[in-house]
């Protein structure tokens, strides 16, 4: 053999055995970049792992994780000089002593994603098989952006300078990867990090902010806080000493941190309202897998999920369709994250009241296929619903839910379904499952999305392959997507004369 590990060794990856790797030496260079492999639960040590991942996960256990430092709005001031004096020393390193250090937080990653998993179920209820993908995205990021470090010193000392502070504001949907790609490329590029989880996940924040500092980022340069109150959170948001705020989240959340300063540098990844579109060519046994886990993976809580399936022509009159269609959904096993077998776990927060509307109503035209129930006396369990005849214009068809619900609109043909998913203010993910290269052609001609997918599912953008971002409203200041050759070099100014894209 040439000495490498094949794929397939990866893929028996005993998770058991993983949790005592020590973090590797990185001082003489790092490794070519490759995705990190998500768990075989097939493999029987593997089922006995994520068993004692979701036993451990009570709040009692959760109680006793780190929580992030609270911050009084008159503490704002020393916080951001501290920390930018603490980024341009880290700026000043070499740019491959910033990568081994995010590579060996990989590594840390790596043989804690047991712990970090438990974190997520424990904190917001969710399922291993959704954490487990999450976290090998969260170790793809470290890696791929400590390579984008080392491509941006190339040009870094001619033409770029990074910025010296970062205020990360992750989303609570993806607890881990997202809050990890942010903070990963901010020091990457070689500035300082003010991390501020979302209020509901601030124990998967510290989780993963404990790999970076155990790897080797200084406490100094890296900071995990929550704002004591909305003064503090307001006052560091709208700092001058804060270069960029890095935002995902719902668009209401990027208006109000701009009314706050409005010359704010934000570059945000916000809300969307996702379609895929199945033409009458199109495998439908691979449609309707695809819609079922797009739409209700992790409840329906992605920016990227599918909320609604525009079917074109034969497919929405089809009652087979429709049956497989329904079949598919009731099949699904709603539980709680101790169950290993549930697909779709609990709501992170009650339904907010937009959620609520698409759970327990139908608008003019509309009918239930399958009917939402709420399952138990939390509020945060429902099973999936699917609801047909949503029409154009509609409340279903324009506004983002993020839940387990699935509307299904007709199209006479292929141009009509464009015009449907074209026609929300956002332009995140859609997709088409079409086996006609024609219908292929025309649809990633004409549809406004940041992420096409062509015959597969809507969610889950793997780090390298997919690089993830909007278009339209789904996108504030943005030219360049997560997990991409660009998107390092949005942390940092930019000499006139080049443009990094
Ligand atoms: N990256 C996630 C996905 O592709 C969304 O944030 O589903």
């Amino acid at each position: 053999t040439d000495g490498e590990t094949p794929p397939a060794a990866n893929h028996q990856q005993d998770r058991l055995a993983e949790e005592s790797n020590e973090p590797g030496d990185y001082s003489a260079g790092i490794p070519e970049f490759r995705n990190e492999p998500d768990t075989n639960p097939s493999l029987e040590a593997n089922q006995r792992w994520a068993e004692e991942v979701v036993a451990r996960a009570t709040p009692e256990w959760l109680a006793q994780q780190s929580l992030p430092e609270k911050v009084a709005a008159e503490e704002v001031d020393a916080l951001v000089e501290k920390a930018r004096a603490a980024g341009e020393e880290w700026a000043a390193r070499p740019a491959a002593e910033r990568a081994a250090i995010l590579y060996r937080a990989a590594d840390i990653m790596a043989a804690r994603r047991g712990h970090l998993a438990s974190v997520a179920a424990a904190e917001v209820g969710k399922a291993v098989a959704q954490s487990d993908p999450e976290i090998s995205e969260a170790i793809d990021f470290l890696r791929y952006y400590a390579h984008s470090a080392l491509a941006l010193e190339e040009v870094e000392h001619a033409e770029f300078t990074p910025d010296k502070l970062v205020m990360i504001t992750p989303p609570w949907n993806f607890p881990l990867a997202i809050p990890t790609g942010g903070t990963a490329a901010a020091l990457a590029a070689g500035a300082a990090v003010i991390h501020k989880p979302s209020n509901p996940t601030p124990h998967c924040s510290m989780a993963l902010l404990e790999c970076l500092w155990d790897a080797g980022v200084p406490r100094e340069v890296l900071h995990g806080i929550y704002p004591d109150e909305r003064d503090a959170g307001k006052k560091l948001i709208s700092h001058q000493g804060v270069d960029r705020i890095i935002l995902t989240g719902a668009s209401e959340t990027a208006a109000l941190f701009r009314s706050w300063k409005p010359e704010l540098n934000i570059n945000a990844e916000t809300s969307g309202k996702d379609a895929l579109v199945i033409t009458p060519s199109a495998d439908r046994d691979l449609a309707v897998a695809d819609l079922v886990y797009s739409a209700f993976g992790h409840a329906g809580q992605k920016c990227s999920a599918a909320s609604l399936g525009i079917l074109v022509g034969s497919v929405y009159s089809s009652e087979r369709f429709r049956r497989q269609l329904v079949d598919a959904a009731k099949s699904l096993v709603v539980d709680w994250p101790q169950n290993l077998s549930a697909t779709v776990g609990p709501l992170t927060e009650l339904p907010s009241d937009k959620l609520k509307r698409a759970l327990t109503t139908l608008e003019p035209g509309e009918e239930w296929l399958v009917e939402p129930k709420q399952l138990d006396d939390t509020g945060r369990l429902w099973s999936p619903g699917i609801k047909a005849g949503v029409k154009p214009g509609s409340f279903f068809h324009l506004t983002e839910v993020f839940g387990p619900v699935l509307g299904l609109m007709e199209a006479k043909d292929l141009e009509t379904a464009i015009e449907y998913q074209n026609q929300t203010e956002f332009g995140l993910t859609g997709g088409i499952h079409s086996l006609e290269t024609e219908e292929v052609a025309q649809w990633l001609e004409n549809v406004e999305v940041g992420n096409a997918y062509v015959n597969r599912g809507i969610t889950g953008a793997i780090v390298q392959r997919q690089p993830f971002g909007g278009w339209k409203a789904s996108s504030v200041g943005l030219g360049s997507k997560a997990g991409g050759p660009n998107y390092v070099m949005l942390f940092g100014t930019w000499n006139d004369a080049v443009d990094p894209t």
